[in-house]
């Protein structure tokens, strides 16, 4: 069977989606590929959010027309966020690229790889005419958001994202995700508790749910009930599977953070105190600009509500630098705003013009210097907030979740703590699985080291 080489870009989702697409492929007998140059099929799945994640994917795929050489019938795929976006444009531009998929067909993708490697054993077989024959399939396909739902677990995984909804409504004037993805469509709860149970008769212990705002699950599709927002029933649905530990979900947005979720961090225990809760700007005329619907004070309010449910709650960010129109003062007000909040840490990035999307065309753009400028103040100013935050563990007993050997280093075992911070230990491989106290005895600014407290 031909061997496939599955290649990620971008955020947890996109993980996510290409695990469901190599769990079909090897369904069906294909196999997957270490790296690209074993590889017979390569499918890059991709990210549009900034342009440069785009450039990279490009670049990426513009080198690997190379491995043809040796094998011509190689077959090349673009898959997910870049691939809805450009569609057609991608097979006219590349010579090689056969298969063009978007983000409502990942349960598609085996079924044209299986007619394209087919079209590609033809050709060279007999040594057909070689005729261009390509796949571009982006149509909206409603009820895909439910196609993102099964799992290869490697082995002893104890962690998983699950996939809880598709799209997004809310329209930030920066962002291209809701060309993307589309609009908000959310699984059905019974459909994420199945999926779930099944994770854990497997030995998963964690779950992080993932949705392009999950705090905004299910508002289209289901009702209150009981003051409790759909996201909240599925959160405390959840919660009563006995084998599953831990809970997380990622991103939430600032609006629709009600009081019926502020409280699930004091009344479920499960639910791990970390908050990733993107704030992108601390001045309101950027904000109000972005179309984000809150100001910074209501944000700071926000913050607040959370700590007081979950003291020890961890918060982390997205902040973008540089959003068209931005002045000395806004940038100041960012910097007041991480000052205030003191978050754990944060993604910064520098605006990145999209296609089609209204700050695209605003007038004021910023020199890239400026931006760049203004990263680099932030991220400072975060590196050091995240650094604090570490050393207050140091002396401290953590509850961690062991998941398995350090990638960086593989004579430790790794596990995260509640907070979501990165804790390594000596330890044996029998502990994989287990929640314990960890007394952490250093940090390296990102990365905690400790000791079992009790093995
Ligand atoms: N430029 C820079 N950053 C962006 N993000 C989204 N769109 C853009 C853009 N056009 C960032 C936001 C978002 C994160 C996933 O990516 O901070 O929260």
């Amino acid at each position: 069977m031909p061997r496939v080489y599955l290649k990620t870009y971008g955020c947890q989702m996109n993980e996510r989606d290409t695990e469901q697409v190599a769990r079909d492929l090897t369904a069906r007998g294909y196999l997957l590929a270490e790296s690209e140059r074993d590889a017979d099929i390569i499918l890059i799945n991709t990210c549009s959010v900034r342009d440069m994640a785009e450039q990279k994917a490009l670049g990426k795929m513009g080198m690997m027309s190379r491995l043809r050489q040796n094998k011509p019938e190689m077959l090349f795929g673009f898959l997910g966020c870049m691939a809805q976006s450009r569609g057609a444009e991608l097979v006219r531009d590349m010579a090689h690229v056969d298969l063009v998929v978007g983000t409502q067909k990942f349960h598609r993708v085996a079924d044209h790889v299986d007619v394209l490697w087919k079209k590609k054993l033809q050709l060279r077989e007999n040594l057909m005419d070689d005729a261009r024959f390509s796949i571009v399939d982006v149509d909206e396909e409603p009820g895909s958001q439910d196609t993102i739902r099964d799992h290869t677990l490697s082995e002893r995984q104890v962690t998983a994202f699950v996939s809880i909804m598709q799209g997004c409504d809310m329209h930030c004037t920066f962002c291209i995700v809701p060309s993307t993805r589309g609009s908000e469509r959310s699984r059905p709860i019974a459909s994420i508790v199945d999926e779930v149970t099944k994770l854990t008769a497997q030995g998963v212990r964690e779950v992080t749910l993932l949705g392009q705002i999950v705090n905004q699950y299910g508002r289209h599709e289901f009702p209150k009930v009981g003051g409790h927002s759909p996201f909240v029933q599925l959160l405390r649905a959840l919660h009563e599977i006995p084998a599953l530990r831990r809970i997380r979900f990622t991103s939430p947005h600032p609006i629709g953070f009600r009081a019926d979720l502020i409280e699930c961090y004091a009344a479920l225990p499960k639910l791990m105190p970390h908050v990733h809760l993107p704030l992108q700007s601390g001045s309101d005329p950027i904000l109000r600009a972005m179309h984000r619907g809150y100001t910074a004070e209501k944000f700071i309010r926000l913050t607040e509500s959370i700590r007081a449910a979950r003291p020890d709650v961890a918060l982390t960010t997205d902040i973008i630098c540089g959003f068209p129109g931005e002045t000395e003062d806004d940038h100041a007000a960012t910097l007041d705003l991480i000052r205030r909040v003191h978050f754990d840490n944060a993604f910064i990035f520098k605006y990145s013009p999209r296609r089609d999307t209204p700050a695209a065309t605003m007038t004021a753009q910023l020199p890239d210097d400026v931006k760049e400028q203004r990263n680099s103040e932030v991220l400072d100013l975060i590196n050091t907030q995240a650094r604090e935050r570490s050393e207050r563990l140091v002396g401290q007993r953590v509850e961690i979740l062991c998941e398995g050997p350090s990638k960086t280093n593989p004579d430790r075992l790794m596990g995260r703590s509640p907070g979501n911070k990165i804790v390594l230990i000596e330890g044996d491989t029998r502990h994989i699985g287990e929640i314990f106290d960890v007394q952490i005895e250093r940090s390296t600014g990102f990365t905690l080291y400790g000791t079992p407290a009790v093995l």
